[in-house]
Parts: structure tokens; sequence; C-alpha cells
């Protein structure tokens, strides 16, 4: 709680700070407690809607636990026809999870996205922002493994 005060109080006097002020949040807690988003409010006088509203507004945020890993699939159409699904149901197998969680461990958060930019690698993935083209099954076995060991 001493880490919230401190960022609380760096963005007390600011107006319209709350944007930078939960992204350090999120920086510090990987994701945004709801006792936090209710401190927040009291602290800087805001409506709790408000602050709630901007944390589910920007998909950088997260009201749940992340994991260390960040695995986002593209399901944009050139990656959907080229076997994207596939992966992600591989992946919520290996997992254990489905798209939208985080394993029990906190390794590794699953979700989907729609687009990466390079449409011609595709099925795509990153991995904490990394690329991975032209993924299948036993190119997506290899690459988690490298994961599992971080
Ligand atoms: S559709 Fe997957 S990168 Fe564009």
């Amino acid at each position: 709680m001493r880490k919230i005060n401190q960022i609380i109080d760096r963005y007390k006097k600011e107006k319209g700070a709350l944007v930078p002020l939960l992204q350090d949040v999120m920086g510090e807690y990987g994701y945004l407690p709801g006792e936090t988003l209710k401190k927040i409010a009291q602290e800087l006088d805001t409506p709790l809607s408000r602050v709630y509203g901007l944390a589910t507004f920007y998909k950088s945020f997260s009201l749940t636990p992340r994991g260390k890993h960040l695995v986002s699939v593209c399901l944009g159409t050139a990656c959907h026809v080229r076997g994207a699904p596939r992966i992600v149901e591989k992946l919520e197998r290996d997992l254990g999870i489905k798209a939208g969680e985080t394993t029990r461990d906190l390794k590794f958060t699953l979700e989907t996205v729609n687009c990466l930019g390079a449409c011609a690698l595709g099925p795509l993935i990153t991995i904490d922002g990394k690329y991975y083209g032209r993924m299948n099954s036993a190119k997506m076995d290899k690459v988690l493994k490298e994961y599992l060991k971080r």
C-alpha cells in the first residue's frame, strides 16, 4: 500500500493525470486491483465510475492479474484463414486456460488480437511483443518450451 500512496502522491496535484497514474500502478502490480481503484478515486476526488471507465477502456490495462508472459494470437482475417483458430485452441489446451485468462501460476496470459500488422507471416503470435510467424503446432511447442524455462 505504501507504493500506491507514493504513486498517488506523485499525481495528486496534476489534473487529468489519471491515465499515467493507472499506467504506473500497472507497472508496479501488473494489474489494477479493485481496492486500489477505489483509493485512487477517493484520493483524487474523482468518481469511481470515471476511474473504472478508463481502467476498462484501454486494452493495456487489466483488472485481473496478468501473467509474466503475454501471449497474443492474431485472429485477423489473414491469420484466421491460415489456421490461427487452431493455434488458439492448442494454446488453450496446453496452458489450461481460455483466451483472456491467466494461468494459475501467473506465468502466462493468453489473449487474441486483430491484426498485428505483419499479415504475410500469418498465422502470427507475439509473446511479450516478440513476433513468431508462420506458427503451427510443432513450432508452438518449441516456442512455449522456451518461455516455460524463463
Ligand atoms: S491478420 Fe494477422 S497480422 Fe494481420
